[in-house]
């Protein structure tokens, strides 16, 4: 037996173990501490706000469709996506983004920079039946969106939630929610909350 510490480590697996996660956890730290600290990582960038009541319900209803199983939220920082959409996702854009959308899977385009993009008509016939629109599109169709009511309870206790984690929604926000959905329909959501994505994002490349 050597007295190589080397070789010591190398030959007992228990002790390599805690020294590997010992090792990855110093990694971790390093890169992950300063962001805790960095105010753009955590601060909204001006004119990001909480989402108003009718687009966090549309937020919502995106999330449950499952949208985000063909379309990111997030433009990387090479030159051929900002050429396509706009200038690069900052993380202040995100900071009310619970959880947010950023993903990686794009059979769609990324969505990030598509608020006002389009008019909300062309999105009401484009998520009824995209082919109405989009005659090659493989995009599924969406029509019971414009049957389902929203409901003003459900947006007011996610409201308070969300007020509960820290958004900074005042309690007359919260108390006017439920007027403001009334008599709307997820349909009428999602394309608010389409409407609004990338609004605050720094214009030019
Ligand atoms: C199976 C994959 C798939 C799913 C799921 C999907 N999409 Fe799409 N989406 C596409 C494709 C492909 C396109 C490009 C063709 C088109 O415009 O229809 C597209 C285009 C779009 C566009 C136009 C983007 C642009 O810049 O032209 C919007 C907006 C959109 N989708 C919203 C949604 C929403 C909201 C949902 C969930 C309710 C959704 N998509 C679900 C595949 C998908």
């Amino acid at each position: 037996m050597s007295n190589n510490p080397h070789e010591k480590i190398e030959k007992n697996v228990g002790l390599m173990a805690v020294l590997i996660a010992v090792a990855v956890s110093f990694g971790g730290l390093a890169e992950i501490v300063p962001l805790m600290y960095q105010a753009e990582a955590i601060e909204p960038l001006p004119g990001v706000e909480p989402y108003p009541p009718l687009q966090l319900a549309g937020r919502d209803v995106y999330v449950r469709e499952g949208c985000y199983n063909c379309h990111s939220q997030m433009v990387r920082t090479l030159r051929f996506e900002t050429e396509r959409y706009g200038h690069y996702s900052l993380a202040g854009e995100s900071v009310y983004d619970r959880p947010f959308q950023w993903g990686s899977k794009r059979t769609g385009p990324d969505l990030a920079r598509v608020g006002g993009r389009y008019p909300d008509d062309w999105h009401r016939v484009h998520l009824i039946d995209p082919r109405d629109v989009v005659p090659e599109s493989n995009m599924p169709s969406y029509p019971w969106l414009a049957a389902a009511r929203l409901d003003g309870d459900t947006v007011t206790r996610r409201m308070r939630a969300l007020q509960t984690l820290g958004d900074p929604y005042t309690d007359e926000q919260i108390a006017g929610a439920a007027a403001e959905v009334a008599d709307k329909t997820e349909l009428d959501a999602v394309v608010a909350y389409l409407q609004g994505l990338g609004r605050h994002a720094p214009r030019g490349q």
